[in-house]
């Protein structure tokens, strides 16, 4: 099983950015955990982190017959990007949505998640183990 990892703008920044709501490990750390989790579960798990809009949504178009699922967490364009959801849509592979933090508790117009319409499963405030879970859930769905 081959599964893409996304994460959006400023999750490069972990580690550094607000850690009060993020924590304190990196964005390395977090590729390092769950290149690990690939490797105890067999799953080759590809890492992608982008700060723009349409080099998400043209990865995820190149994804299509190469993956066999997605976990995504969009940071910010969760919230404002009708492109990619519909780059998830147009390629319909299984994905899951995450969040480090807990998104529906926090202002308003987080609230908001695009990519939820196509998510089959959000999983939010867990911390990295959010991405954890979400490889976990897509390796059970492809047994
Ligand atoms: C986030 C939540 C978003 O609202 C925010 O813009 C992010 C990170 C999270 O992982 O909790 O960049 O997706």
């Amino acid at each position: 099983m081959k599964i893409l990892v996304i994460n959006g703008p400023n999750l490069n920044m972990l580690g550094v950015r607000e850690p009060d709501i993020y924590g304190r490990k990196t964005y390395k750390t977090l590729v390092k955990e769950i290149m690990s989790h690939g490797k105890k579960t067999g799953t080759k798990i590809t890492a992608f982190q982008s700060n723009c809009e349409g080099r998400i949504v043209g990865k995820i178009q190149k994804a299509l017959g190469k993956y066999d699922g997605i976990v995504i967490n969009p940071g910010a364009y969760t919230h404002t990007s009708i492109a990619i959801l519909d780059a998830l849509k147009s390629v319909n592979i299984p994905t899951v949505e995450v969040h480090i933090s807990e998104v529906d508790e926090r202002e308003d117009f987080r609230k908001v998640s695009y990519v939820r319409l196509f998510a089959e499963k959000c999983i939010s405030g867990k911390g990295f183990d959010g991405y954890i879970e979400a490889i976990d859930y897509l390796v059970k769905r492809g047994e």
